[in-house]
């Protein structure tokens, strides 16, 4: 079964324009993601990671290229199709976490989808929870909500920003395996930045290596462990060649160019 192109990124570039200088972010990637499909990007810090994820996001025209979601041109953020999900979970303090997940509903004038919401709210542990406040919540509870809220809309494609960054460890070791269980679940078509490149190893079906500024495709890594995995998956001599060969590419292009 060959699955449909959900995104397609063609020859993007980036360029920012401050008033001292030109930094050249992105330059000439190319490349796509199949509907349903997971994909981590990994490469050093400032190597456009965050750049190329706002490219497909609609929110920050690349400066050249294109980006087609089935096939159509992105020229503008798409609320419906595309969700968005960062370090910070972005919950706003004063209204308790169900209230953070109607809000996009509201922003929409659409009604809240009930039975959608619950099942996620189930699958994240966050029953229970619904009226609580964020800073009654830990930070994994906050993230899992900032998910729920992103899901909740139904979005096509779910962009991520190193959403799990700022947890310790263990919370987000816990945090791969609910992102899977409700990947499993939803087959949204995933792109997840992360700076760890074992948790990309564990998440993903292909890792983008970015090279150093101007960040370029450097490699694709097909990862081809099974389904359901195992967090015990990190320590498999498989998973370990993987992580080093991955992390020479980053770090040698790190010494070898000089960021
Ligand atoms: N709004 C901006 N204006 C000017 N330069 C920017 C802007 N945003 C990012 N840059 C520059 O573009 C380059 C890529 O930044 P980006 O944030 O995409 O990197 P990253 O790979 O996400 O890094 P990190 O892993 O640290 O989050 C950096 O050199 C950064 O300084
Ligand atoms: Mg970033």
């Amino acid at each position: 079964m060959t699955q449909a192109t959900r995104i397609k990124i063609t020859d993007v570039s980036k360029i920012y324009q401050t008033e001292t200088k030109t930094v050249e972010a992105v330059k000439n990637f190319s490349e796509s993601v199949k509907d349903g499909e997971f994909v981590c990007v990994v490469g050093a810090s400032g190597c456009g990671k965050t750049t190329l994820l706002w490219c497909l996001s609609g929110l920050h025209p690349a400066t050249s290229g294109t980006v087609h979601i089935d096939g159509e041109l992105l020229t503008k953020p798409l609320p419906d199709r595309i969700g968005m999900v960062f370090q910070d979970s972005n919950l706003l303090p004063w209204r308790t976490l169900i209230e953070n997940i109607e809000l996009p509903f509201q922003i929409k004038k659409k009604p809240v989808n009930r039975e959608l919401v619950d099942e996620l709210l189930e699958v994240a542990g966050l029953k229970g929870f619904e009226n609580s406040y964020p800073g009654e919540l830990s930070g994994g509870m906050k993230q899992r909500g900032s998910i729920v809220r992103a899901l909740a809309q139904d979005p096509e494609v779910l962009l991520m920003d190193e959403p799990f960054g700022a947890l310790d460890a263990f919370t987000r070791e816990e945090m791969n395996l609910f992102l899977l269980k409700i990947w499993e679940r939803t087959r949204k078509t995933i792109v997840f930045v992360t700076h760890s490149i074992s948790e990309a190893i564990f998440l993903a079906d292909r890792v983008w290596v970015m090279s150093p500024r101007p960040g370029r495709l450097s490699r694709i890594v097909d990862v081809e462990f099974a389904r359901p995995r195992h967090i015990d998956l990190q320590f498999e001599p498989k998973f370990i060649e993987i992580l080093k060969s991955i992390r020479e590419d980053v770090e040698g292009s790190k010494s070898g160019k000089g960021n």
